[in-house]
C-alpha cells in the first residue's frame, strides 16, 4: 500500500485523525520522534482511538532510521515530500502503490536540510488560494493519500496479493 511519514508531529488530534485515516485506507504510518504527545494505550483510549488502529503505526528515532527500515534513501524517486514549497502538484503526478509520502510538523514544516536533500521532482504541493499560509496537517495527508489511492483504483492489499500470485 502506501507509507505515510510524519516528521515530528506535535498536535495529538492531527495524528489521531491520521491514524484513523491510515487504518481505513491500509496505509502504514511512521512517526518520527520527538513527538509532541505520548502514544501509550491509555492516551490513545482517551483520544477515542481504537487501539486496533495502532497496528500499522511505527515510531522512529530519526528520519534516517525510518528510511532505513523502508529500504530507501532520502533521494529515492518514490519518496515524495508533500510541502507547500513543491512546484509539482500532487494531482498532476502519477502516483504508484508503494509510494512514500513525507509531511512536516504543524508549526515548523520540514527542516531546511531535508528540503535541500530532496530533488525538485520529489516535492509535491496541494494548491491553495494565493495569500494562504498552509493546510492543516491531517487534511493535507488525507487529500494526498486519497488521491494516490484513487489513481490506483482503490486497490486493497488482498487484490494486490491475488494480482501478484496470478503473475
Ligand atoms: C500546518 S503545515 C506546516 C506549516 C509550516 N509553517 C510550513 O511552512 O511548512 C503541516 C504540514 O502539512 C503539509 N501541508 C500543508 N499545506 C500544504 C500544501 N498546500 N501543500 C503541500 N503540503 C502542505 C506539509 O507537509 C506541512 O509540513
Amino acid at each position: 500500500m502506501f507509507d505515510i511519514i510524519l516528521f515530528t508531529p506535535q498536535i495529538p488530534p492531527n495524528t489521531g485523525n491520521i491514524i484513523r485515516l491510515c487504518a481505513n485506507t491500509g496505509a502504514r504510518l511512521h512517526l518520527v520522534k520527538p513527538l509532541g504527545f505520548s502514544l501509550d494505550e491509555k492516551s490513545c483510549r482517551r483520544a477515542g482511538l481504537d487501539y486496533h488502529d495502532m497496528a500499522q503505526v511505527q515510531q522512529h528515532d530519526s528520519l534516517d532510521s525510518c528510511l532505513d527500515l523502508l529500504g530507501i534513501s532520502i533521494g529515492a524517486a518514490r519518496l515524495f515530500a508533500v510541502t507547500k514549497f513543491g512546484t509539482q502538484i500532487v494531482h498532476d503526478t502519477a502516483l504508484a502503490m508503494g509510494d512514500v509520502f513525507l509531511f512536516g510538523a504543524e508549526t515548523t514544516g520540514l527542516p531546511d536540510h531535508i528540503h535541500a536533500a530532496l530533488g525538485e521532482s520529489q516535492k509535491l504541493s496541494l494548491p491553495m488560494l494565493p495569500g494562504n499560509r498552509s493546510l492543516n496537517l491531517s487534511n493535507a495527508v488525507s487529500v494526498t493519500l486519497y488521491e494516490a489511492w484513487r489513481q490506483n483504483g482503490f486497490q486493497t492489499p488482498q487484490q494486490k496479493i491475488s494480482h501478484d500470485s496470478s503473475n
